[in-house]
């Protein structure tokens, strides 16, 4: 069975075509706005809108481009949680192709498809999966989700304030590294060498110590700022300057979500920790994870998924649609966008 899947939650028009035997990848399209949505330094939901609606039709040509349209089996549907008019565009669409075609749609979670893209790499008989802690990190998101396996969750945790992606977003604004602001951070970080800076900054690992599973970036955030701004014209443009602040900032990050993470694991005695969302496509992230989990050892399997299916993409909604193939639904003129869906 070929099943389609199609995400427009955010600035990425994606569309992905899988096969449900041994959920086969037939094509991955993502069609980025980076370019767009740079000079605002984020997404600006109406112009978003207006390049999904003229995306998709381009995007759907490309991922079906080995198959005719009527070979499609089933359609995977992003409806929330994410901004609104862009979900629409990806729903409107859908309905358009189902009603052509006399096909099914199974509205998507695009929180739970950061969970299952883990599911788009083979997973080892003998790596225990349930229960787990699952760490959502995306531009949106950051939440802390207890998976006692597929379908079944129980959220204990979440930001307050801020998600981890948009202060990586946020501070790069602040520092002049460009939109978007993860990449950017990663990319000055990974040129810091402690031995050459003069610069010493300190900042906070908010909530990190507080029993509970939130967490609050723009505190972080706010510091950057003050920071940033006590700073003389000469430093803030100083590549030293930069690279000190982005290597803290990200090591700021990384403390916080793996600590709570960790804790979590621990107190509800989980088999594995699952990773998923644009920020665990972070190198230092994905690293210093491992590096924890080796050094404390805790008997706990460690996922994340391959980068491409971190960051958004319509391959992991395709895949969720085949583990709720239930769902489908032919009142499929039933399906709404739901901002603020909830897993
Ligand atoms: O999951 P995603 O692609 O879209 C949402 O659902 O929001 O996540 C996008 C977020 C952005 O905030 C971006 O800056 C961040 O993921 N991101 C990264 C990296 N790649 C993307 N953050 C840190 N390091 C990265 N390598
Ligand atoms: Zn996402």
């Amino acid at each position: 069975m070929y099943i389609l899947g199609i995400d427009t939650s955010c600035d990425d028009t994606c569309i992905s075509l899988i096969k449900t035997k041994n959920f086969e990848i037939i094509s991955n399209i993502v069609s980025s706005q980076v370019k767009i949505h740079q000079k605002y330094g984020g997404v600006y939901p109406f112009l978003a809108k207006r390049e999904h609606l003229r995306n998709l039709p381009v995007v759907f040509k490309k991922a079906v481009k080995n198959i005719g349209p009527s070979e499609i089996d089933l359609i995977g549907a992003t409806v929330g949680p994410g901004l609104e008019p862009c979900l629409w565009t990806g729903i409107n669409f859908a309905k358009d192709l189902a009603e052509k075609l006399n096909k099914l749609i199974v509205p998507i979670n695009h929180i739970e498809a950061h969970i299952l893209a883990n599911c788009l790499r083979p997973i080892r008989k003998n790596q225990k999966l349930f229960p787990s802690v699952c760490l959502v990190v995306s531009g949106g998101h950051t939440q802390l989700i207890l998976m006692s396996e597929v379908g079944k969750y129980k959220l204990i945790g979440e930001t307050r304030d801020d998600a981890a992606g948009e202060c990586f977003d946020k501070t790069a604004r602040i520092l002049g590294l460009g939109y978007p602001g993860g990449p950017a951070i990663a990319a000055a970080a990974a040129k810091f060498k402690i031995q050459n800076s003069k610069f010493k900054i300190h900042l906070p690992r908010p909530m990190i110590h507080q029993k509970n599973y939130d967490f609050s970036f723009s505190g972080l955030k706010t510091a950057v700022l003050y920071d940033f701004q006590s700073r003389t014209e000469e430093e803030r443009r100083a590549k030293k300057y930069l690279q000190t602040m982005a290597f803290e900032i990200q090591q700021a990050i990384i403390d916080v979500l793996i600590y709570k993470t960790i804790r979590a694991a621990k107190d509800y005695k989980v088999k594995s920790i699952i990773l998923g969302g644009g920020v665990a496509a972070n190198d230092e992230l994905r690293r210093q994870f491992i590096l924890h989990l080796k050094s404390k050892i805790l008997n706990l399997n460690f996922f994340v998924p391959p980068k491409k299916f971190s960051t958004d993409n319509a391959a992991m909604i395709a895949l969720t649609a085949i583990f709720h193939r239930k769902k489908a639904t032919k009142n499929w003129q039933k399906i709404k966008a739901d901002a603020n869906l909830k897993i």
